[in-house]
């Protein structure tokens, strides 16, 4: 078991990760804290463990082996590196930093310390997902052409939010939601984005970040992609689609992607050895269509879990390490150049 401080007990950490304790197997809450004191003492009540007065505090207490930090993205940086320095391990929230320079001192100071970085992009943990990941890498649907993934949610002009301003949240909708889209197609493909080019708007909203975004993506193996990323579409109009092509089928899905563990998923196996038609009836094709179903698990826990099983067995994140993480920012970082350029941009770090 490994005792877990939770820095910053806001939104994901109050509604997502702390209530899902009751699912880890691995972790335990021992300690919490907030820079505001009514939100620490509440949550240490919630979560029936210490609350405390500081993140100096938090990072002395000697039985936290590991933080979970949920706070705005100008914060990861400086607290990563005082968790790293106090010798405990750390899973950061998305996106790692504000800066690629930023995210390698997080890497560094946790190197030098001897301690793991994990990030918190837990979509990779939705079972269906981890199903589509199998498919595609089993080649069932053949050689992947073309992914697409969708994030929306309706988030108007708040006065004073710092996710809307972009010296605290580094963007909008693409740095904030998109970047879950990159992590997800890589995963799901197996390849990386290597190339991308981005249209980032502010079309309905006043705040000075993107409310709009879309990403045109390459992965390493030759196939497109798409990550469509918006803050003005109402919650009920957003169905959150997946798509992955290849040349043998697809894999399709709606509302897999998010911080639920539900949605549906379905594979669409084609029988190609028909050829080539060139009425293009598609009512008369052999396309064997499969549901694809998973066990849904609570995706904070199953992350917060695998990062626990790392420290105990001393075996470095794989799924979702700080590298990884600053490969996501980098793919952002391009996708935010280009629209600036209106070029296409190589990712590079
Ligand atoms: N993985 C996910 O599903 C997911 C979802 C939402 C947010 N996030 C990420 O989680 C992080 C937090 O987002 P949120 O929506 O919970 O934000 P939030 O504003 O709701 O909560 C942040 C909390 O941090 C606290 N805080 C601020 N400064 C602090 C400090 N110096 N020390 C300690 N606490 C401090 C605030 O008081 C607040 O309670 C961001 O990186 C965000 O991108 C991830």
């Amino acid at each position: 078991m490994v005792n877990w401080g939770v820095i910053g007990c806001g939104g994901i950490a109050r509604r997502r990760m702390i209530p899902a304790a009751p699912h880890f197997q691995k972790s335990r809450i021992a300690a919490v804290m907030d820079v505001n004191a009514d939100v620490t003492n509440e949550v240490a009540r919630e979560a029936n463990a210490r609350g405390h007065a500081s993140i100096d505090a938090l990072l002395a207490d000697p039985e936290v082996q590991a933080v979970y930090i949920a706070t705005p993205v100008f914060l990861h940086r400086d607290q990563t590196i005082a968790a790293a320095k106090a010798g405990k391990h750390v899973l950061v929230e998305k996106p790692i930093a504000l800066s690629i320079e930023d995210g390698r001192e997080m890497l560094k100071a946790c190197r030098d310390a001897g301690v793991y970085l994990a990030e918190g992009y837990m979509m990779k943990y939705q079972a269906l997902h981890q199903k589509a990941r199998e498919m595609v890498l089993a080649g069932e649907i053949g050689r992947v052409v073309f992914a697409r993934a969708q994030l929306s949610c309706w988030y108007p002009d708040i006065p004073g939010a710092w996710r809307q301003n972009p010296e605290q949240g580094g963007g909008g909708a693409l740095i904030d939601m998109a970047t879950h889209l990159y992590d997800l197609l890589e995963y799901i493909t197996g390849s990386r984005i290597v190339e991308v080019s981005a249209f980032t708007d502010t079309l309905t909203f006043n705040y000075p970040v993107d409310d709009s975004s879309t990403t045109l993506l390459r992965f390493d193996n030759g196939a497109h992609g798409v990550a469509d990323a918006f803050f003005n579409v109402p919650d009920s109009a957003g169905q959150d689609r997946l798509e992955i092509y290849g040349n043998k089928g697809s894999i399709q899905a709606e509302g897999t992607i998010g911080q639920m563990p539900g949605g549906k998923m379905a594979a669409y196996l084609s029988d190609d050895s028909a050829g080539y038609d060139p009425q293009q009836s598609k009512e008369s094709l052999n396309v064997a269509v499969r549901e694809v179903s998973a066990t849904p698990v609570n995706m904070y826990a199953a992350e917060i879990d695998a990062f626990s099983r790392c420290i105990e067995s001393g075996e470095a994140p794989q799924l979702n390490s700080g590298e990884d993480g600053l490969h996501v920012l980098a793919v952002a970082q391009a996708a935010y150049e280009s629209s600036r350029t209106g070029r296409a941009q190589t990712v590079t770090i």
